[in-house]
């Protein structure tokens, strides 16, 4: 190759995008001009103090001193897996462990899911707001994200019309996030069952985003499979969350136990063979995490909802905003109502300069980009929320006064 000419970059770059990542590169800016960001785009934890519980920590550490360094088996080793069988089984969702695939993170148990289950041109149904690593992933695989609506106005449910009226023969499976980020949404059971109707009516498979289930406000929320044990389910979850260890990329896919799903298992699991495995040593945690001291849970949860309090009280209070009571997790999905002619990213960028504050556009969530959503994580202490929701407030009033 002559000098000087740059090597090709596949299409499928341009079509994959993160926002919630991609966004830190304009406050790396802000910082080089000696701005201090306060960093509210990524849920991790960890990074606001919250930390992992030490029967976790010594369960990998144990590991690591055992010699438990080599490759596993590609499904995960087997006390995880009959761990995490135990648990979908004692909630209401009954299944063996080898329909269990320890995964690096929930994030690879959707990549490995959509890649079995959707070829290009394949249509999968997307909430809006979403979690963009399933709009990301499907732009990689050349498949189709067709977005359904969930109601701002209706605590942010999904809207069933809507989605019945976006399946089509294409359809190959509908993301549902329960509990969801970015809205804080808990679904309650008419929603589920309603859901569970209609896929069984289309053939279509249900993708169960489980990861916050455990940080819900109110307990722990079912999973959507004990509704029907035997409807066409794969959840996913992981340590990342309500186990804070989100570092530790573990996690775990659950097919449920249908006979119709058994070739979508076999196909997952001939993918997850080429990957060799999943981190092995973390692997040791998952069954002293789901049958060990969970206690850390009920304190975590109720540190989060003091937060999603606070903020739903002082983003409602501020002119031009409306904020939705998130009933799960770290994340609140607030809108502004934006000046004509502006978009949610110049919201976004106009609060990052002006004041160090990170937060995410809804665009980079599957929103119209003049909806004027946006999207908060609450994880930080109170007083620290405070302060921010202060010069917040400050620049708003600005920004809509333009
Ligand atoms: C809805 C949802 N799914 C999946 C993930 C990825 O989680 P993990 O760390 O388990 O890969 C996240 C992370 O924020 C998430 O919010």
């Amino acid at each position: 190759m002559p000098t000087g000419t740059s090597v090709h970059v596949s299409s499928r770059v341009s079509a994959f995008s993160y926002a919630i990542r991609n966004i830190v590169a304009e406050a790396k800016k802000v910082e080089s001009a000696g701005r201090q960001v306060r960093y509210l785009n990524i849920g991790d934890p960890i990074q606001f103090g919250f930390t992992t519980p030490p029967h976790l920590v010594e369960a990998v550490t144990r590991a690591l001193r055992d010699g438990q360094n080599g490759y596993v088996p590609s499904a995960g080793i087997p006390s995880a897996r009959e761990a995490v069988a135990a648990e979908y089984t004692g909630r209401g969702m009954p299944v063996s462990a080898d329909r269990v695939v320890i995964t690096e993170g929930t994030s690879e148990g959707i990549e490995l899911a959509l890649s079995v289950l959707a070829d290009p041109g394949d249509e999968v149904l997307v909430p809006t707001p979403t979690y963009p690593l399933y709009t990301a992933v499907l732009a990689k695989i050349g498949a189709r994200a067709v977005y359904y609506r969930t109601d701002p106005d209706r605590d942010w449910l999904p809207d069933l019309d809507d989605i019945r009226r976006r399946i089509s023969p294409a359809t190959r499976a509908i993301v549902v996030i329960d509990p969801n980020n970015p809205t804080g949404a808990v679904y309650p059971d008419a929603i589920r069952r309603a859901l569970i109707k209609m896929a069984d009516e289309f053939g279509i498979t249900i993708l169960a985003d489980e990861v916050y289930g455990d940080v819900a406000f109110g307990g722990p929320a079912p999973l959507i499979g004990a509704i029907d044990p035997d409807a066409p389910i794969i959840s996913f979850s992981s340590l990342s969350k309500a186990y804070l260890a989100p570092g530790w990329r573990t996690g775990w896919l659950v097919v449920g136990r249908t006979p119709r799903l058994d070739e979508v298992l076999a196909g997952i699991r001939k993918m997850a063979d080429g990957r060799l495995c999943s981190p092995g040593p973390m692997q040791y945690a998952v069954a002293p995490a789901l049958a060990g001291d969970r206690s850390h849970q009920a304190a975590f949860s109720a540190a989060l909802k003091t937060r999603a309090e606070l903020t739903t009280k002082r983003l409602s209070a501020m002119p031009g905003m409306r904020c939705v009571m998130p009933r799960a997790a770290f994340y609140a999905m607030p809108q502004v109502t934006l000046p004509e002619g502006t978009t949610d990213q110049d919201y976004i960028l106009g609060l990052l300069r002006a004041t160090g504050i990170l937060c995410v556009y809804g665009a980079g969530f599957g929103m119209p980009e003049q909806g004027g959503f946006f999207r908060i994580v609450y994880l930080a202490a109170p007083d620290v929320l405070s302060g921010i929701y202060d010069d917040m407030a400050a620049f708003t009033a600005e920004f809509l006064a333009r």
